[in-house]
């Protein structure tokens, strides 16, 4: 599907991700619907990109319906929006896990949803879930993510097969460490070296570049991320014992500490 003159509608759009996504599609002519929470955030960028905007709080339970009715014809759906549901689970409230739950896996399901029989009324359209290495990996103080982010590749996989032909093409993206910007950036963690990063504008490049050329799925990582990220798929517990005896799940016990506030 071709970005120029379709309707985008881009969750997360406030966060460090969320805004290059939403800058690159423009430059390639979509007609953007943008929603976050922070409406200042969203404010200004909806000015620069000449976009509608929606304060949406996701994690309220009838929040995807009042957006749906609101965004109207939609072609393109970029479901963006997360929590970063790190540290240990048992530190947890219920209220807590239900937001991440929300946010990361159930908005995304109930907006593919609810899209779904427009698209195919009008012929085609493209579902993008912005998942992560996370969703192929698991890693100790990371389970509400992960299962997150497992759930919306099963999905993306799934939804996938389901629609092929209904026209409606469907990508999950799997970002690795990410600089700059975003809730990697935004934890302060440094990186042991030899772990490589890639920027929030190659997510945005692989987000759109999954709806041009409907790519099943795209990693956005250096190539030791994506095998390392691939080999945990395949055999998980000669991972973990990796991850432990080269000490790098340090990484994931100091994300927790950096985006302890962040729940
Ligand atoms: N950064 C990385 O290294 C990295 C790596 C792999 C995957 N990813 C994925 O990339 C995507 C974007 O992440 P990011 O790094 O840009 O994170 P971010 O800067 O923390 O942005 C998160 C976005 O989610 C929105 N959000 C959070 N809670 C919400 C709620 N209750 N209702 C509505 N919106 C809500 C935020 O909106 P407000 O701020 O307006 O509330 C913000 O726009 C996520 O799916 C993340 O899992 C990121």
């Amino acid at each position: 599907m071709q970005i120029d003159d379709r309707t985008v509608l881009l969750t997360g759009a406030t966060g460090g991700i969320g805004q290059a996504i939403a800058r690159d599609l423009r430059r390639h002519g979509a007609k953007l619907i943008l929603t976050g929470r922070q409406g200042d955030v969203l404010d200004s960028l909806a000015t620069e990109l000449d976009a509608r905007s929606l304060i949406v709080d996701l994690a309220d339970p009838t929040a995807t319906d009042g957006l749906l009715a609101e965004a109207g014809e939609v072609d393109i759906l970029v479901a963006n929006a997360a929590l970063p549901g790190s540290a240990r689970l048992d530190t947890y409230s219920t209220a807590e896990i239900d937001r991440v739950l929300d946010v990361n896996l159930r908005a995304p399901i109930l907006l593919a949803r609810g899209l779904i029989p427009g698209m195919i009324e009008r012929g085609g359209g493209h579902l993008v879930f912005v998942s992560s290495l996370s969703g192929k990996a698991a890693t100790a103080k990371s389970s509400l993510y992960n299962a997150t982010k497992f759930g919306l590749r099963g999905l993306s996989h799934a939804l996938r097969a389901e629609l092929r032909d209904d026209g409606i093409g469907v990508s999950v993206v799997c970002p690795g460490f990410i600089r700059d910007a975003g809730m990697f950036a935004n934890s302060g963690v440094k990186l042991p070296p030899g772990i490589g990063t890639r920027t929030p504008e190659q997510v945005a490049q692989a987000v759109r570049k999954a709806v041009e050329n409907n790519r099943g799925e795209v990693d956005v990582a250096p190539a030791f991320m994506r095998v390392a990220s691939t080999f945990a798929g395949v055999a998980p517990e000669l991972s973990a014992a990796f991850t432990r005896v080269t000490g790098a799940n340090k990484i994931t016990d100091d994300m927790a500490e950096g985006q302890r506030s962040v729940r």
